[in-house]
């Protein structure tokens, strides 16, 4: 008992150390909010699951460490969106990556009735690659993002009627083209949603006949897919407006390749530019019914 406390001693005093040093001199990680909201969600998953983990060993529970240790495998990163792999630096992926891996490695052993003290070993150098990572790099916001929002988000007021703090955009790209939804973050607000279908269904009329004014009133004339999607033809491009219960939607629909990159790079620029006001879609547009 004695030698743990000498030991928690000893740890404390090293921390106290390293809280006197002046500056954070980690490699900085230059994320959006959105970015960082998404890193540092996945990281309290990873912290929520190691506890299960650990929960489960101690009542040698091993059917339960095998599921809280699945959870925390590669599939826990697949789900996660993928746009941030081109952002991070490679290494950063690689130690998340082979994290993961060893969570997927502890799932087996666990499920072959490993004993549990090799699983806490197996769990010890997993957590080596959490400090590892932690030691080496830190997260800060990149404020020329911040100001860019800022500026969106000023122009927005101008140009969309609806309060972008109450709602959300969500774009969903697909094989055929995408689609953009706005909804309101609150269902009861029924006074946004009436300001959002007016919206979407005045621009969907504007798409239709060519006139992007109003989203390059907001993100410039210069946006990525824009020229395109101006010059489109109307059978080549289907613009379609539905009320959604909680909000509106706009579907773009093309059988031209050249089209429909362009309206993803087109999405992939409001996307930026509206940072946490806007998410993808993928996973999200499940959760609104028509
Ligand atoms: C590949 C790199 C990497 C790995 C591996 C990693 N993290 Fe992180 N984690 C980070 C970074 C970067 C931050 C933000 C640190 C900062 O900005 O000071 C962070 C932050 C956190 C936070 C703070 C969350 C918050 O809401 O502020 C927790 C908790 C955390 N990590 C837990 C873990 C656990 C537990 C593990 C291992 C099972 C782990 N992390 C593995 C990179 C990593």
């Amino acid at each position: 008992m004695k030698k743990i406390s000498l030991a928690l001693a000893l740890w404390l005093s090293g921390t106290t150390l390293s809280f006197a040093e002046e500056s954070d001199t980690r490699q900085e990680l230059l994320l959006t909010e959105a970015q960082r909201h998404h890193v540092l969600s996945e990281m309290r998953a990873l912290l929520d699951g190691t506890q299960q983990i650990l929960s489960a060993l101690a009542d040698e529970d091993m059917t339960r460490v095998a599921a809280s240790a699945e959870a925390l495998g590669l599939n826990m990163a697949h789900k996660a969106e993928d746009h941030l792999h081109h952002i991070l630096p490679k290494e950063f992926m690689h130690l998340g990556m082979s994290l993961h891996e060893d969570f997927d490695q502890i799932a087996v052993d666990a499920k072959n009735k490993a004993a549990p003290k090799q699983i806490l070993h197996q769990l010890s150098a997993a957590m080596g690659k959490c400090a590892a990572c932690h030691n080496a790099y830190q997260i800060r916001i990149d404020n020329q993002d911040k100001a860019r929002l800022d500026e969106v988000a000023q122009h927005g007021a101008h140009v969309m009627p609806f309060d972008l703090e109450q709602t959300l955009h969500v774009f969903s790209k697909s094989e055929q083209g995408g689609v953009q939804q706005v909804i309101v973050k609150d269902k009861t607000n029924t006074g946004q949603i009436e300001l959002i279908r007016a919206h979407l269904a005045k621009i969907a009329d504007e798409f239709k006949r060519g006139d992007y004014s109003n989203p390059a009133k907001i993100h410039g004339d210069n946006m990525p897919g824009l020229a395109a999607l101006r010059n489109a033809r109307p059978e080549q491009l289907q613009i379609d407006y539905t009320e959604l219960a909680d909000g509106a939607q706009i579907t773009y629909t093309s059988d031209q390749p050249s089209l429909i990159h362009a309206l993803h790079q087109w999405f992939d620029a409001q996307l930026s530019d509206h940072a946490r006001h806007a998410i993808t879609g993928h996973q999200h547009h499940l959760m609104h019914d028509k």
